[in-house]
C-alpha cells in the first residue's frame, strides 16, 4: 500500500513508519510526506530517507479553501491507499476529506474523546488524569472526533510533567502507528459509522 504522511514538526511518528517501511513484509510504503511549513526536522527525515516531500504552507494562498486544494493535490500526487496524519497541526478541510474521506489516519496523544485539540497531554495532565494515553482515530470534519481505531493507555507518573508525558505517550503512539497503518495496508480498513474494523 501507499502510504503519505503530513507532518508539522519533529517527525518522530513518521520515522518510526518509515524504520517499518524497510521491511518489505510491512505491507506499506512512504511514497510521499507532504508538511504544512517549511524547514522542520520530519522533512529532513524524509529526505534522508529518499522519500519526495511538499510543502504546503497556508501563507502562500489567499485563503484557507485554496489552502485546503492545494493539499489535496500535492497528496493526490502520490497516488496514496492511506494518508497518515502524524503530528499534522492543521484540520483538513472539506476537498481533502472528499477526496480521501475514509482513508485517513491520524493519531493523537491523549484516550479521545477526551482532551482533543493542539493541547491534548497539557489537559489531560492539567485535569489530574491517573491514566492517560494516545488514539488512532479516522479523520471525520470535526476535531479528532472520528471513529477511534485503536487505542493505548498510558500512566501517568509522579512528577511527570507535560514533556515526560508527552515522550512516554509517543513511544506507545509510535508502536501502535505502526501496528495499525500495516495492519491496514495489509488487511483493509472498513469504516461503519463509528465503528471501524480491519478488512476489506
Ligand atoms: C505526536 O504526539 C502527535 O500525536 C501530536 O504531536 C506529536 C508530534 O509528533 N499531534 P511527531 O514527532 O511530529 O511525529
Amino acid at each position: 500500500a501507499r502510504l503519505v504522511v503530513l507532518v508539522s514538526g519533529a517527525g518522530s511518528n513518521l520515522a518510526a513508519l518509515l524504520a517499518a517501511h524497510d521491511d518489505l513484509a510491512y505491507g506499506a510504503r512512504v511514497v510521499g510526506v507532504v508538511a504544512d511549513r517549511p524547514g522542520i526536522r520530519a522533512l529532513e527525515l524524509a529526505q534522508e530517507a529518499g522519500v519526495p516531500t511538499a510543502v504546503v504552507s497556508l501563507k502562500d494562498f489567499p485563503d484557507r479553501g485554496a489552502w485546503d486544494e492545494a493539499l489535496t493535490e500535492a497528496v493526490a500526487v502520490f497516488s496514496p491507499d492511506l494518508v497518515v496524519a502524524a503530528g499534522f497541526m492543521k484540520l483538513v478541510g472539506a476537498p481533502f476529506l472528499a477526496r480521501f474521506g475514509g482513508r485517513i489516519l491520524n493519531t493523537h496523544p491523549a484516550l479521545l474523546p477526551s482532551f482533543p485539540g493542539a493541547h491534548g497531554v497539557r489537559d489531560a495532565l492539567a485535569y489530574g488524569v491517573k491514566v492517560s494515553g494516545c488514539s488512532l482515530i479516522v479523520v471525520d470534519e470535526g476535531v479528532d472526533s472520528g471513529p477511534i481505531v485503536a487505542q493505548v493507555p498510558v500512566v501517568v507518573q509522579d512528577g511527570d510533567d507535560e514533556d515526560s508525558l508527552h515522550e512516554r505517550i509517543k513511544v506507545a503512539e509510535r508502536a501502535l502507528l505502526v501496528d495499525v497503518v500495516g495492519r491496514a495496508a495489509r488487511e483493509g480498513l472498513v469504516v461503519e459509522g463509528r465503528r471501524t474494523r480491519f478488512g476489506r
